[in-house]
């Protein structure tokens, strides 16, 4: 049969706009649009822009070589296993080397209780969307890492901002606020060098922690990327030793490198299936390739702790660095020098300056950073910043203050004349 004789004729002349649709759209959707981290990147990938702004690691830090010499073994060895499709829940191997990185720093698990993830964000969503229905209470730090805000709020949550300090969430606030009637069914935690506050969550509080998850019955989300980032080498114990109701997320991104996509999360059995379930519907496997390449990597006991080390000097030195130039030439900028991750979480002093307007004028003088309120659940956070140390060499973050200075002034300037 000849279809195109059943089309009705459209006359070349014939207007064509696009089609609106966004009338078709799910309800879910209006719930989160935030296009905070997408203007984050893409004003700090303007040519010549000096970006403090984004959360990316260092290229340096990247394991490449390493990656290069298994890529090609793999490749030349078992490219038709590497290439082809793989089990939802992660290539065994995979599952293996992530249980025994979890167990090495948290409670004991085995491989079956592992999901191997495109990353903690997809861990994130794959956990908003089994547990959590339109209206159902998620609490977490206030300030808050924007990717899971943007997946709690897709799935309908209400978020119950809760106040943090340098040791993290403050617990005592929690046990309030459920002792009050809230009914939260997930606590969402980033334990080490908090994304923006740089916070530690004290061990003190993370048993409280625990204890109130067993006590009020919510699953917690432990979310730590940073943790192998620590400038002395330190870490707390991971929350899952203090609690079965922890789903815990593993991510690569900062410790190797965040573009293979390869993470994993470490779920109470009785999740796991629901996970791989939710994981199927969203992309059937993480990347068969990523996943034999870092399993191999990961295998290897002589690599993690030489290559964290090394991580923890390379960060160290840059924090140092910035630390040095904030405080001898940016006199008005008050932050708490980072014990670990990659960013200083800073507040402005100077009165009647705002730090969203400051990040413009900033933008225009070609230094990208963050203002604080996109982070803020409740709290007022138009006086921080949050900048990023890692991916801008010592010469170049001297000149990222330099620019961040004189916006300063010219802020100030423009404050005067409107006195
Ligand atoms: C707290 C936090 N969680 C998760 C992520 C995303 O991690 P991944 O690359 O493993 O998806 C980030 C990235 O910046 C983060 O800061």
């Amino acid at each position: 049969m000849n279809v195109r004789r059943h089309l009705p004729e459209r006359s070349p002349r014939m207007p064509t706009s696009p089609p609106v649709l966004t009338d078709l759209l799910a309800r879910r959707t209006r719930f989160a649009r935030s296009d905070a981290i997408r203007d984050i990147l893409a004003a700090g990938a303007a040519p010549g822009v000096l970006s403090m702004a984004g959360g990316l690691p260092a290229p340096d830090t990247f394991p490449t070589e390493e990656l290069a010499r298994i890529l090609d073994r793999v490749l030349t060895e078992s490219a038709a296993a590497a290439l082809q499709y793989s089990p939802t829940e992660g290539v065994p191997a995979m599952r293996e080397v992530l249980a025994r990185l979890a167990s090495a720093t948290g409670a004991p698990v085995t491989a079956d209780r592992v999901l191997v993830t495109g990353g903690s964000q997809q861990g994130l969503d794959l956990v908003a969307g089994i547990l959590l229905e339109e209206g159902d209470v998620v609490a977490l730090d206030d300030p808050s890492y924007l990717g899971a805000v943007q997946s709690f709020r897709r799935a309908g949550a209400r978020l119950l901002p809760i106040p943090s300090d340098a040791d993290g969430m403050d617990t005592d606030a929690l046990e309030e606020r459920l002792t009050a009637g809230a009914r939260c069914k997930v606590v969402y935690v980033v334990p080490h060098f908090h994304n923006p506050s740089g916070a530690v969550l004290s061990v003190h509080r993370r048993r409280h922690l625990a204890a109130l998850a067993e006590k009020f019955g919510f699953v917690i989300v432990e979310d730590d990327p940073y943790a192998d980032l620590a400038f002395d080498g330190t870490r707390q114990p991971s929350v899952d030793m203090l609690s079965e109701r922890v789903v815990r997320l593993m991510s690569l991104s900062k410790t190797l490198c965040p573009g293979l996509r390869v993470g994993g999360l470490v779920a109470p059995a009785s999740l796991v299936p629901e996970l791989a379930g939710a994981k199927q519907c969203a992309d059937l496997q993480t990347n068969t390739l990523g996943q034999h390449v870092l399993a191999r990597l990961l295998a290897d006991p002589g690599f993690l702790p030489g290559h964290v080390a090394r991580l923890q000097d390379f960060y160290r030195g840059r924090a140092g660095h910035l630390s040095g130039l904030i405080e001898s030439r940016l006199p008005w900028l008050d932050f708490e020098r980072p014990r670990g991750g990659l960013f200083f979480w800073c507040t402005v002093t100077a009165p009647g300056i705002d730090s969203g307007s400051l990040a413009r004028t900033a933008l225009a003088e070609g230094v990208a950073v963050v203002p604080g309120a996109p982070f803020c659940i409740e709290r007022d956070g138009s006086r921080n910043l949050r900048l990023s140390f890692a991916t801008l060499t010592e010469a170049q973050l001297l000149s990222a203050v330099d620019r961040l200075s004189a916006a300063f002034e010219k802020a100030s300037v423009a404050l005067e004349s409107h006195r």
